[in-house]
């Protein structure tokens, strides 16, 4: 049995991943695991890694389509690539990030929006940045079957308000801001609550504090669970990362390497080889050999 079959035989044998057993994780204290995907084959790889689950980042207008930040990210956008990471994982939770104005403007556009990744994408919940505010936005979108991925701190999205990307929650008063906003959310009933870019010791003490379990980024190791970009991980960015990445790879530089050595071989006439090439079949080439001699004859 390869190596890529006996993963996809594990992936096949793991129970499937639901926000209640992600809740359950918390109970048990056992870190939560999640990974942003954008494509078939990266969410096939942290499916079959065992990732509890797997985000559709709003990220993705920048690691992906090379914008300056989220906020260029349309809907349309958002639904192809998550359907793509749906087609790749069998196990892990999808979560759907809402785009910036997919649910800024109407909380009708919000339902209509968030119930358009799950019927057409297939995602299983969706992400909205934002604390208290968000509530009664919550509350419509639970109530038409959709689990809710909260997302307070440094949110992207609020790029402009803020000023840039700053560490959150550095004061008293927006320490309290935060605890509010947490405990907002969790009463409204989302099923997890990302932490972004905020001092550990505030994201330990939201994660004491609520039941829904924290997934932090950049928020210390006090939290449930953990997320991450895959390109930044992987080292497929193009700037300096952030102080709280961890890269697990280089990969930017081993396909560099690649396309170095096709171009290099090709420029060669190393590429492609007789074994790399196809063949006519023996009796068209004897028949062919037969006529091109007949002609050469005449
Ligand atoms: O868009 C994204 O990738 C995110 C996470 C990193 C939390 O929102």
């Amino acid at each position: 049995m390869s190596v890529t079959s006996l993963r996809s035989a594990s992936r096949a044998s793991a129970p499937k991943v639901t926000t209640q057993s992600i809740f359950e994780k918390k109970q048990r204290h056992e870190p939560i695991t999640c990974l942003t995907a954008y494509d078939y084959a990266s969410a096939r790889l942290v499916d079959e890694a065992g990732v509890d689950m797997v985000l559709v980042g709003d990220s993705l207008a920048m690691v992906i389509l090379g914008y300056e930040n989220t906020l260029p990210v349309t809907m349309q956008e958002m639904l192809h690539h998550t359907a793509a990471v749906r087609r790749g994982t069998e196990r892990a939770l999808v979560i759907a990030d809402m785009p910036y104005a997919s649910y800024h403007v109407s909380k009708r556009d919000a339902l209509r929006n968030a119930t358009r990744f799950v019927k057409e994408a297939g995602a299983e919940a969706v992400k909205i940045e934002g604390g208290a505010k968000r509530v009664p936005l919550i509350a419509r979108l639970i109530d038409a079957e959709m689990p809710v991925m909260g997302h307070i701190g440094l949110t992207p999205q609020s790029l402009h308000v803020m000023g840039g990307y700053k560490v959150q929650g550095k004061t008293l008063a927006a320490v309290e801001q935060l605890m509010k906003d947490a405990v907002a959310l969790d009463r409204a009933g989302v099923f997890s609550i990302v932490l972004e870019g905020i001092p550990r010791e505030v994201a330990a003490m939201i994660t004491a504090e609520v039941e829904a379990p924290t997934i932090g980024i950049g928020a210390g190791p006090e939290c449930d669970g953990q997320v991450l970009v895959f390109h930044d991980i992987m080292g497929l960015t193009f700037a300096p990362p952030a102080k709280f990445v961890r890269q697990y790879a280089d990969l930017g530089a081993a396909i560099g390497q690649a396309i170095a050595a096709f171009k290099a071989d090709v420029e060669t006439r190393q590429y492609p080889s007789d074994a790399e090439s196809y063949h006519l079949p023996k009796e068209t080439k004897t028949a062919l050999d037969t006529l091109l001699a007949r002609r050469h004859v005449r």
